[in-house]
């Protein structure tokens, strides 16, 4: 087998592409064939010792894969050799083999595409999580999705829209803003060019968004804030730009509004049963073809430099895919 190898935290350009030898599926295990993996923000910040999860050193990244099981671990009676599986491991994904905890591999249904399977349960459960359940969102309210064209911006777009928001999808160009268009905006904000206050207040006929979707964090959050509607629930998701906001909270007062953060890995541990029912809402909605993850590019695994770079200067529209021969 090969895989990336994470020796030091300096970042992409030190992982290397090496020759390792096959894992074998330790009891409770099972060993997966990569057919694909997807790039998500904290694969950058994990090989820079910059993420809340640090894995001892060496490891190899790749917190999100899937492809078919090829052996399976003592004690597993769920998973059998040959069935497509997606996993959420944290780590492991960016090689053509992975042993992984039997009870991190969700079985792919029948019709999801391995590829989707790939680029998955980590954004659509992360909006899921966000929207449904923290924000309580209402069908007919109206939500802004900052970084819309990303990884969770694209996921967090398309169920709004399946739950009977209407969106509002911010992002840095009016290429991506166009994008978000085809998938289903109602309207789009430039944020790059346009005033943030005033093109809200006009789209929301000085209401402003019921619900905010923040996954970029930075100088976006205050004037987004300010232009938040009464009882506004304002999600905090991540901080893609850089920076923490701080906000004054005389803001959060004035309008009755709710700061809500939203930490999907720790959501999916502590509260399995809810987790498990909204990842099978959303198998629903993928089969009656409300949500599909948008594929950037299909990158061969040997070119996830590439793949790093492409995230980490904001090219990336929807999911970058590594795949497998
Ligand atoms: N809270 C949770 O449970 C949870 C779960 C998953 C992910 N996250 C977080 O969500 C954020 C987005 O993750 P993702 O996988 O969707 O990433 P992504 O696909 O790269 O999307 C991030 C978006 O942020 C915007 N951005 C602004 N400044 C940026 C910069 N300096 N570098 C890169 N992007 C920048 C970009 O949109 P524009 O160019 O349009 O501004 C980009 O499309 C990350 O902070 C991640 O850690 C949180």
């Amino acid at each position: 087998m090969h895989a990336w190898l994470c020796e030091t935290l300096d970042g992409a350009d030190a992982l290397r592409w090496q020759a390792l030898p096959m894992p074998q599926p330790q009891p409770g295990e099972v060993r997966i064939a990569v057919k694909a993996a997807s790039l998500n923000f904290p694969d950058l910040l994990i090989v820079q010792g910059k993420y809340q999860f640090k894995p001892p050193l060496p490891f190899v990244p790749g917190a999100e894969y899937a492809g078919t099981v090829d052996a399976v671990g003592e004690g597993v009676k769920h998973l059998r050799v040959g069935m497509p599986v997606a996993a959420i491991a944290g780590t492991g994904g960016f090689g053509t083999h992975a042993c992984v905890d039997a009870s991190r591999v969700l079985p792919l249904p029948p019709g999801f595409a391995i590829d989707d399977g790939a680029a998955f349960a980590f954004t659509y459960g992360t909006s899921h999580h966000a929207l449904i359940d923290r924000a309580q969102l209402k069908s007919g309210e109206t939500v802004l999705v900052l970084g819309a064209a990303g990884g969770v911006g694209t996921a967090a777009l398309q169920i709004a829209k399946a739950a009977g928001a209407k969106v509002i999808a911010a992002a840095s160009s009016d290429e991506k803003c166009a994008l978000c268009m085809q998938l289903g905006a109602d309207a789009t904000l430039n944020y790059s060019t346009q005033d943030v206050r005033a093109t809200l207040k006009t789209l929301t006929d000085g209401k402003g968004p019921d619900v905010v979707y923040d996954p970029v964090g930075g100088d976006l959050a205050e004037p987004v804030f300010r232009a938040i509607a009464w009882r506004g629930r304002y999600l905090v998701i991540g901080f893609a730009g850089g920076g923490i906001p701080a906000l004054p909270w005389n803001l959060a007062l004035l309008k009755g509004a709710s700061v809500v953060g939203v930490f999907w890995g720790d959501f999916v541990k502590r509260e399995p049963k809810a987790s498990a029912a909204a990842l099978a809402q959303l198998a629903q909605w993928y089969a009656q073809g409300l949500i599909k993850p948008v594929i950037d590019q299909r990158l061969p695994m040997s070119e996830l430099r590439a793949a790093y770079t492409r995230m980490g200067s904001r090219q990336v529209r929807g999911k970058l895919l590594l795949v497998n021969p």
